[in-house]
Parts: C-alpha cells; structure tokens; sequence
C-alpha cells in the first residue's frame, strides 16, 4: 500500500514540528508548502537527513507552489502569522482570513478528497472560513485546539496530583481563547472526577480554579515568555493526534472545533466540542448534558466565536 501523503500548508514553527512528528510516527510522505522561499525546502531536506538516525522511510519535499499538495490525504494548515505579546488571538483575525482564502482556493483545486485540520488562529473563525472557501464537506474540515487545551488542563491536573499525565483525562469545551470551558465535571484521573478528588482531600477548589484560569490563559503564558511567536510543539503534537486517528480510522473521541449544525442548539459555526474521529472524518458531535453554570459559560464562548465569525462575514462579504 502506497505511503499516505500529508500536506503541510505554512512551513513555520508549527510546521517544522508537525513534520517532524510525522516522520517519527511513520504516517506518510510530506509536502511542506509556504510563501517563503526557501524555508520548506530547507526544513523537508533537515528532517529528510534525520530519517537515516531516527530510522524512519519517507519522502520529504518543500515546495513554494500549490501544485505540489495534488492528491494530499491530510493538510495542517498553520499559514498566517502567530501573535506577539500583548495581542489576542483576534487581533490576527483580519490578516489570517486572507490567508484561509488563499489556502483554501489551493486545498479546493489540489487536495479535494483530504481531511483538512487547520491550526491558524483566531482559531474557531480561521476554520469557519477555511471550510467556506476551500468548499470540502465539513465533517472534512476541522479545528485543532480542544486537543491543545485539554492536554495543557491534563498536564497540569497531573503535575498538582503527581501522577502519571497518562491516567488524567479532561475535557474542554469552546471557543479557542478566553472564554474556553474547561469542564472540570468530565475531568478525571483514572475514572475519579476531579470534584471527588477535591473531597479525597487531593486538592482544593481554590488550586483547581486556578489550574482552569491557566488553562485558558496558557497560550498567552507561552506568548509572553518566548516574545517572538506563539506555542508549537503542544500545537503539533495535537494535530498529529487528530491526523493520525483519521488516517488509522481509530475512532478516537477528541475535542475539536468542528461544525454545528444544530447540536448544542448551534448552528452554522465551528466550536470546540468532543467528536469522533474515523476514516470518514468527523464522524460524531458528542452532545454532552450540561448544567446551567456550565451551559451559559458554553453560550458565552460560542457567542463570542459568532462575534468573529460576523467579523469575517463583513470583511470578506463572499463567506456569508
Ligand atoms: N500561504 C502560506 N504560508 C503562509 C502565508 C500564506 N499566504 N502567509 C504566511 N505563511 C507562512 C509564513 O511564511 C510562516 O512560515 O506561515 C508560516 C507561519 O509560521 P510561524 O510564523 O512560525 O507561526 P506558527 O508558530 O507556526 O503558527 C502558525 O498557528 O497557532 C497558530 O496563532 C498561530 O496563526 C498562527 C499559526
């Protein structure tokens, strides 16, 4: 059986680590894309020399021009530019939605049968308008981040417990910025909810409201210690997850941005919710019971998703 083919569209940090992730999990040949000249070339042939060390068979090229993604199974999309210190997410709204439109005319001509995961930030609205403009079906089209927040809540429920990172599971609902819901309710180390293990005496409800506020701040906490750019392995790594469980159709539940149409009483918006991921793409919206605190925290995250989603609407009027 031939090699999967995974298109890697924007070659900056993101990138270089998603293909190198690639090339150690042995999911396919890659195609590194960018606008800068040179980069995804110099990076492809980088991570090429270190297959022979690392022991891994594939093909890595670099390439400047959309033609190259022909046939792609997957594209991870992180074109656009990440945020400085003192920028949101949205202040990359309007320069970012240019990109989506670019990236989507190429993934729409070249790679129509993929399954596109897109990375670039404001995330929620990135993929709303990538979907749009690249016009593959939506469940074919998804937003990584539920996959980076919670592992960023796992990390840290693991690290206050001091136990393995592997027996904590946690569960994040929402838009990607600010108003993400961590659900401590459905957070559990090996089956116990968090709330029980605040009763055990494990913890306090104090600690476990600021592991939720670092949560949602722990993009910004990155932004403002590395100064020139934003998260990238966690980001990578989170993807490659989502991509993997795709090409190996492993059914894993993930929480992604994905699209609604009608679950959670949403419609027509991406939003991070959990999902199933299979060889058909999103294959399942999990709708999971809310209570009233939690709900109207989710309405708040995704009515802030809509205020962005408006925002491309009236800058690109052709999305709408
Ligand atoms: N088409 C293709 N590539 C582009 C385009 C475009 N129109 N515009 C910019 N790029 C490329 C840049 O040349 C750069 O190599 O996108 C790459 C982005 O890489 P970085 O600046 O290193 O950003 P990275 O940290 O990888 O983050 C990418 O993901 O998490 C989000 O907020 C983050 O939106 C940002 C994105």
């Amino acid at each position: 059986m031939a090699r999967n083919k995974i298109a890697l569209i924007g070659a900056g940090q993101i990138g270089g680590t998603l293909a190198h992730l690639v090339g150690l999990k042995q999911l396919g040949d890659v195609v590194m894309f960018d606008v800068a000249e040179g980069i995804p070339q110099g990076k492809a042939l980088d991570i090429a020399q270190s297959s022979p060390v690392n022991g891994f068979d594939a093909k890595f090229g670099g390439t400047n021009s959309y033609e190259a993604i022909e046939g792609a199974d997957v594209c991870i999309v992180t074109a656009g530019v990440p945020r400085k210190p003192g920028m949101s997410r949205d202040d990359l709204l309007d320069i970012n939605l240019k990109v989506m439109d670019q990236v989507g005319a190429g993934i729409k001509k070249y790679a129509p049968n993929a399954f596109v995961i897109c990375i670039t930030n404001p995330l929620d609205a990135m993929v709303w308008a990538l979907q749009k403009s690249c016009g593959l079906p939506a469940q074919k089209v998804v937003g990584m981040a539920g996959v980076l927040d919670s592992a960023r809540f796992r990390y840290f429920l693991a690290d206050e417990f001091n136990v393995s990172v592997q027996d904590v599971t946690a569960f994040v609902l929402g838009g990607h910025g600010d108003t993400m819901v961590p659900l401590t309710r459905y957070s559990a180390v090996a089956g116990i909810p968090v709330p029980d293990l605040v009763k055990m005496g494990w913890t306090t409800q104090a600690r476990i409201d600021e592991i939720v506020k670092r949560t949602a701040n722990g993009g910004a906490e990155i932004v403002n210690l590395l100064k020139t750019g934003s998260a990238f392995y966690a980001p990578a790594a989170s993807a490659i997850a989502m991509a993997e469980s795709y090409l190996l159709d492993k059914k894993r539940v993930l929480p992604c941005a994905a699209y609604l149409s009608g679950e959670y009483g949403l419609k027509d918006l991406y939003v991070g919710v959990p999902v199933v991921i299979g060889a058909k793409g999103v294959e399942r919206v999990v709708e999971v019971e809310l209570n009233s605190a939690e709900r109207a925290a989710f309405e708040k995250s995704a009515a802030s998703v809509q205020g962005l989603i408006e925002a491309c609407k009236k800058i690109a009027p052709s999305l709408a």
